[in-house]
């Protein structure tokens, strides 16, 4: 396995829209594996492969506090076919929007269609937190940040926070 670097905002390629796969390959199964190592590295509870600069409809998920928690989800292709009527509101943050958190308004409850490592195809049912982080790493797979479920004035002060943060840390010369 291997760490993947993690793009951050404003880069144009977190804006993209992913393809979707042909189907669960071993290739695949090893992007999904990399992804999960870079998740459990940053540390964070989801990973879209467009944030590893990949731009196919792969997301891994996994909302276990511990080690001894975990439960990873690998989907590929991911659909939602149901939204619950009601919503929940959580402080959402991301890899690719470091250091920023912002309250977020979504669907209480999803059902999620997929293909999982072995080229199977599954359907899950999640809320609260669960349903909260598959929506929010659906989302990339359209160039989607959570930024973007935002008034105009505060991504545009997170995206000018982020772009004067990146180049403070770029070397004098280029
Ligand atoms: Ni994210």
């Amino acid at each position: 396995m291997a760490c993947l670097p993690i793009l951050t905002a404003p880069d144009p390629r977190l804006k993209q829209k992913a393809v979707r796969v042909e189907r669960v390959d071993p290739a695949l199964v090893q992007l999904m594996d990399d992804m999960l190592e870079t998740m459990y590295a940053a540390p964070g509870i989801g990973l879209a492969a467009p944030q590893v600069g990949v731009g196919k409809r792969v997301v891994v998920l996994d909302i276990g506090k511990t080690e001894e928690e975990r439960a990873p989800l690998c989907m590929a292709n991911p659909e939602i076919v149901w939204v619950s009527d009601d919503d929940n509101t959580y402080e959402e943050g991301c890899l690719s929007v470091p250091e920023h958190y912002a309250q977020v308004v979504r669907p209480r409850a999803v059902r999620v269609r997929y293909l999982d490592r072995e080229n199977e195809i599954r359907e899950i049912e999640a809320d609260g937190l669960l349903a909260t982080v598959i929506q929010h790493e659906l989302d990339h797979l359209d160039g989607v940040l959570f930024i973007d479920h935002l008034s105009a004035l505060k991504r545009n002060m997170i995206l000018r926070k982020l772009t004067k943060a990146r180049r403070d840390a770029a070397p004098a010369a280029r």
